[in-house]
This record gives structure tokens, C-alpha cells and sequence, in this order.
């Protein structure tokens, strides 16, 4: 619910100035895909490099973050939409910070994804979809969550009994099987520097 008695309040430092002074452009390189698609490990990796590099960043993590801000929430198709929307409010917070976000979550939703896109400046957000083919997820089920899926134990598994929306215009498009954790990590920092981000 809104409320009028609330005023938005215009601080004297802005985003220009803190971004500056951290030497970077900050953005939201988010990250989208299937569970055991490898985002979180090459999100992982990609945070590993800019830090070599000094530069500024935070990475949100999808099991990490349902354990704390958004506990109870489900994965139900209403539920994941209040993930994905909280997780772009914070997300914005910290681009008005001058960090470069990283998140990984499935966010299978492509209006959710969107509206993230709409929440920040144009340049400010980075998808990168992290393309592995569920075959293949399937077959690391490196938390043996498929397995349950399968036999029906989980119920809404994406992919399984839930849908999954891949990015039609993603900024970064990773393939895990034909591409290592380094190569597709490498393959985003080139982006960034290329893009003048850092
Ligand atoms: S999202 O759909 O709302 O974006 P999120 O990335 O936060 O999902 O969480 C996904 C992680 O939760 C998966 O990697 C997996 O470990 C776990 N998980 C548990 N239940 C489910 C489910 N029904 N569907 C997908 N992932 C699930």
C-alpha cells in the first residue's frame, strides 16, 4: 500500500559520485538459466576476477537469499514474483551504491526479468543467460533436486512442472557445455571492459 505522508528524499551524494570514486560503472549482471545451469558458479567466478581488478561488487545468490530476506517464500508462480521483485529493489540499491550486483536466480519469468530491466538506468542491467540444456542439468543434479522432481516429491520444479522463459535478448549468452567456468567468466569481464563498465 502506498502512502502519502512518505516524501522521496534527495541526498547530496549521489550515485555519480560514489561509482567515481570506486573507479567503475556500476550494473546488475544478472544472471538467468535452470537450476544446476552454473550460475552461481560462474557468477562466482566472474566476482573473483573484478575482485583481482579492485573493483566493487556483491554478488546475491538464490538458496542464500531464500534462507534470509526472502525466507518463506515458495516457489509458487506468485511467490517467485515477489522474489524476483524484492531481489530487483535491492539490486538497484546497490547500482545507486556504485557496486557492480551480480544475482543468480532462475527468474524463469521474462516479465519479471523485464521489470527488473525497467527498475534501473538503460545500461545498468546486464542479462546473461547461462544456457545449458535441461539434459544436461539434469544429468549434474549436483543437489539431486531433479531426481526428486522427477519423482514428484518437489512439486513446481522448473523445468519439470514449472516453466522455464529463456532470455530472446540477452547481453551475454554462456553455454556451460561448450564453454568452461573460466571461459565464461572471462567472456563477461571482456564484456564489461569492452562496454567501458570497468
Ligand atoms: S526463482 O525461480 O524464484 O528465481 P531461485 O533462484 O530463488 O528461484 O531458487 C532456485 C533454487 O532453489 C534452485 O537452484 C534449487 O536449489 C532450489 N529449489 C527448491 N525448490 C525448487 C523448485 N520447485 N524449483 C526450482 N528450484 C527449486
Amino acid at each position: 500500500m502506498s502512502n502519502k505522508n512518505i516524501v522521496w528524499h534527495d541526498h547530496r551524494v549521489g550515485k555519480e559520485e560514489r561509482a567515481a570514486i570506486k573507479g567503475q560503472k556500476p550494473c546488475i549482471l544478472w544472471f538467468t538459466g535452470l537450476s544446476g545451469s552454473g550460475k552461481s558458479t560462474v557468477a562466482n567466478a566472474v566476482e573473483a576476477k573484478l575482485l583481482l581488478l579492485q573493483k566493487h561488487t556483491y554478488l546475491l545468490d538464490g538458496d542464500n537469499v531464500r534462507m534470509g530476506m526472502n525466507k518463506g517464500l515458495t516457489f509458487s508462480q506468485e511467490d517467485r514474483i515477489e522474489n524476483i521483485r524484492r531481489i530487483g529493489e535491492v539490486s538497484k540499491l546497490f547500482v545507486d551504491a556504485g557496486i557492480i550486483v551480480l544475482t543468480a536466480f532462475i527468474s524463469p519469468f521474462r516479465r519479471e526479468r523485464d521489470a527488473v530491466r525497467a527498475l534501473v538506468e538503460k545500461d545498468e542491467f546486464i542479462e546473461v543467460f547461462v544456457d545449458t540444456p535441461l539434459k544436461i542439468c539434469e544429468l549434474r543434479d549436483p543437489k539431486g533436486l531433479y531426481e526428486k522432481a522427477r519423482m514428484g516429491e518437489i512439486p513446481d520444479f522448473t523445468g519439470i512442472s514449472s516453466p522455464y522463459e529463456a532470455p530472446e535478448k540477452a547481453e551475454i549468452h554462456v553455454r556451460t557445455e561448450h564453454l568452461d567456468i573460466e571461459a565464461s567468466a572471462g567472456k563477461i569481464v571482456v564484456y564489461l571492459q569492452e562496454k567501458g563498465y570497468i
